[in-house]
């Protein structure tokens, strides 16, 4: 009877009010009177006391107190974590889990198939010969009636020779017949046959060839590694895809991922804008304004001053190739200085650049299509299958990035399903999987176009995919990593992340003194290997994303009345930029047309009450843009600077109209060319 409301009263609270006390105590007396100066019926006191002490403990002491609130801890983590409908969730970052096939989306989703480039096969290949080291160059005699030739024929070959990045030179066209020893001092060559009449042939191959000082480099600290297993690392990326665009245009190649127990990192949330920071980010661990002060990409010889990781790479034994398809538009190049020295040992530019003109093929808007008898993305993974081949017994490092079949629309890309899905297999075929890190990703997801106008546009732009393949080796080796991996498929994470998973993969060799010699990522200091298990409540803050390109939060349509003042404020921000320098003359200043869209972030639990963050987009006059901007405002701050904008102002419509006066600049995302420069309209998605 009395034992009911003891167990309730000290459920909700640790310590028992006062009044509970008395009421313990009125207890014990009325047993006192009741029992105890009755010996007979000492039995029954002793067996009320017992269960009555063991509640008094229970609720005085809280014997059980901390297990139980341990586990309601964990089970509710777990609950969380497994929270339908999201990718993370904690209270400091929730990113939903949206559906790839909604329809806002799939109206502007195509079907779009692989076309070849050609409708018969090359007539010349290429293929290495270990038993002599070289590549043989050769006329394939399965390919050559196809070719319908009347007369008799002669084929010659040019070696590309690189002299800049963007200055490559041919050497002098060398005669063969059937079959032809190419020099170990040719990376890559152009190939043609003509008979007296016509030129019937041209192609080009580009190769790896074995190199002297590769050689010995690899041998020197293979030797060091005395049998112990050292992995390589292929890295693949795709430009402007998210995770959610890999899922509906790649829908063979992700089941494949997901088939074979590859670890996808659902909560990828890029750092910045477009490509090049978020690259630099992975490949160098520095944000935007620290590659600017310390290895400036548009200076000469700026960006050979970067610490990229292939040179760490390089510098512990490692061989190192970069291939990139499209050589305008090249991540290193368009409007930068690209590199004084040949990044890696295997550079692929050179062949291409040379490739892209001579081999013709349908380039529209900077992004050529075919490459000779192949898609020019294709080229690159072929190179990329042919280097980590060559080096199956070695460590290499390579690091191959194609943006020709993604960079513009959801839907192309959808024509390389077929494709990737069985590359993957030809690696695992090869051999290649077996002592490799594979991390197949993107930069971004696609930043403007129609997509734009909606939420799925709005989330896939920041979230891009990444994929993880951990060797056999490894997983037998270091099991933590494959649970770290399990559990950070839900947890928020960034390139900085993937930076440093490869400077841990590195100190696992064995090669390297300690991770800490590496250097970390200098600019998120908080940012840690992907093999490691990421806190749950990691917000953007901890990781250096600013609030305009962080997920973490779920927004509502608001129409508070600071609205007009956050549009104004923004407009001002990109006219202030506009007033600068060189610009002043060329482009007009922009006025508010109109608020599109506004929404509130609903707090997560890092965010301070006196701070509320808004999203807009708004449009633009006289250039007709459409902008979208984050924006924090701070109750407490003083009167001029309660407004503040967070990353930076995206152009999320294709940019244009009357914008040639600045040519490749990155600022004609906010110009509109004055009156006397509006030479031609342009329309252009590139910044
Ligand atoms: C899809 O393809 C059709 C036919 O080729 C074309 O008319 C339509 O504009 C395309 N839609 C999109 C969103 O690209
Ligand atoms: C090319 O191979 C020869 C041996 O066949 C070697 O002596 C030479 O160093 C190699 N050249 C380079 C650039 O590695
Ligand atoms: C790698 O080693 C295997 C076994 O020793 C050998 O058969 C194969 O030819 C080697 N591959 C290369 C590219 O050296
Ligand atoms: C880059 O990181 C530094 C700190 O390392 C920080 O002061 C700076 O504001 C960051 N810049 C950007 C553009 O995020
Ligand atoms: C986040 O979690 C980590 C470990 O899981 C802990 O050390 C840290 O104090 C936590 N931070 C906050 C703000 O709760
Ligand atoms: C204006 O441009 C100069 C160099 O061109 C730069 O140092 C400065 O930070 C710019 N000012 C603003 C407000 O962007």
């Amino acid at each position: 009877m009395e034992s009911q409301p003891l167990i309730e009263s000290c459920k909700g609270s640790t310590k028992p009010s006062s009044q509970q006390s008395i009421s313990y105590k009125s207890i014990l007396i009325w047993f006192f009177r009741k029992t105890l100066w009755q010996r007979k019926n000492v039995y029954i006191l002793v067996t009320l006391l017992i269960p009555i002490l063991y509640l008094l403990c229970y609720c005085l002491v809280g014997l059980n107190e901390p297990n139980y609130k341990y586990a309601k801890e964990v089970i509710e983590s777990i609950v969380k974590e497994e929270r339908q409908g999201y990718l993370v969730y904690s209270d400091y970052c929730k990113i939903v889990d949206r559906d790839p096939y909604k329809y806002e989306i799939m109206m502007l989703f195509n079907d779009t198939v692989l076309q070849p480039c050609k409708p018969y096969p090359p007539l010349t290949q290429v293929h290495y010969d270990s038993s002599i080291q070289r590549y043989l160059l050769s006329v394939d005699p399965i390919a050559f009636p196809k070719y319908n030739v009347k007369h008799s024929f002669g084929c010659c070959y040019n070696g590309v020779e690189r002299i800049s990045d963007d200055y490559i030179e041919l050497t002098e066209c060398q005669p063969f017949t059937s079959r032809t020893e190419l020099s170990n001092t040719t990376d890559s060559i152009i190939v043609s046959c003509q008979t007296d009449h016509e030129r019937i042939y041209i192609n080009g191959h580009p190769t790896i060839p074995e190199r002297y000082d590769v050689r010995q480099r690899l041998e020197h600290w293979a030797q060091k590694d005395r049998g112990k297993r050292v992995p390589s690392v292929l890295m693949i990326g795709i430009d402007s895809t998210s995770r959610l665009n890999l899922i509906r245009a790649m829908p063979k190649t992700t089941q494949y991922l997901y088939d074979n127990d590859w670890f996808e990192l659902a909560g990828y949330n890029k750092i910045e804008d477009n490509t090049f920071p978020n690259l630099m980010a992975l490949l160098v661990g520095y944000n935007l304004s620290t590659v600017l002060k310390h290895c400036n990409p548009y200076e000469i010889n700026g960006l050979d001053q970067c610490d990229f990781i292939w040179k760490l790479f390089q510098k512990h034994g490692y061989v190192t190739a970069y291939g990139e398809d499209a050589v305008q538009i090249n991540t290193f190049n368009y409007m930068k200085r690209g590199f004084q020295q040949p990044p890696v040992d295997h550079y692929l530019r050179p062949y291409l650049f040379v490739a892209e003109k001579q081999l013709g093929g349908f380039i529209h808007d900077y992004l050529p299509d075919c490459v000779g008898f192949e898609l020019e993305a294709i080229t690159v993974y072929r190179y990329a299958q042919e280097f980590a081949n060559r080096y199956l017994n070695n460590s290499f490092f390579g690091f191959f990035w194609t943006s020709t079949h993604s960079h513009d629309t959801i839907s192309q890309t959808r024509s390389m399903d077929e494709y990737l899905k069985e590359y993957m297999q030809g690696l695992v075929a090869q051999g290649i999987l077996e002592n490799s890190i594979v991390i197949f990703f993107s930069d971004h997801g696609l930043r403007f176009g129609p997509t734009r106008d909606s939420w799925s546009g709005y989330f896939e732009e920041r979230l891009p995919f990444l994929f993880i393949w951990l060797p056999e080796f490894m997983r037998q080796a270091y099991p933590e990593f494959v649970d770290a991996l399990r559990v950070n498929r839900k947890r928020l994470t960034t390139p900085y992340d993937l930076h440093l998973t490869l400077k841990h993969i590195l100190s696992l060799t064995g090669r390297v003194g300690s991770q800490e010699d590496l250097g970390g990522a200098k600019d998120c200091p908080q940012c840690q290997s992907l093999f490691k298990p990421i806190p749950l409540n990691r917000s953007c803050a901890d990781v250096s994303i600013e609030d305009h390109w962080c997920t973490c939060r779920t927004f509502k349509r608001t129409t508070d009345k600071i609205l007009t003042r956050l549009a104004q404020h923004t407009v001002e921000h990109i006219n202030s930029l506009l007033a600068n320098g060189s610009y002043l003359n060329r482009c007009e200043p922009l006025q508010l047309n109109q608020i599109q869209h506004a929404y509130r972030a609903d707090a997560n639990a890092f965010d301070p009450r006196h701070v509320r963050i808004y999203m807009l987009t708004l449009t633009t006059l006289p250039n007709y843009a459409k902008y979208e901007a984050t924006l924090r405002y701070d109750k407490l701050q003083p009167k001029h600077n309660k407004i503040r904008l967070t990353g930076s102002v995206s152009r999320i419509n294709s940019y244009r109209g009357y914008i040639g006066c600045l040519g490749r600049d990155p600022m004609i995302r906010y110009c509109y060319c004055r009156n006397q420069l509006r030479k031609s309209y342009s329309e252009t998605n590139y910044l």
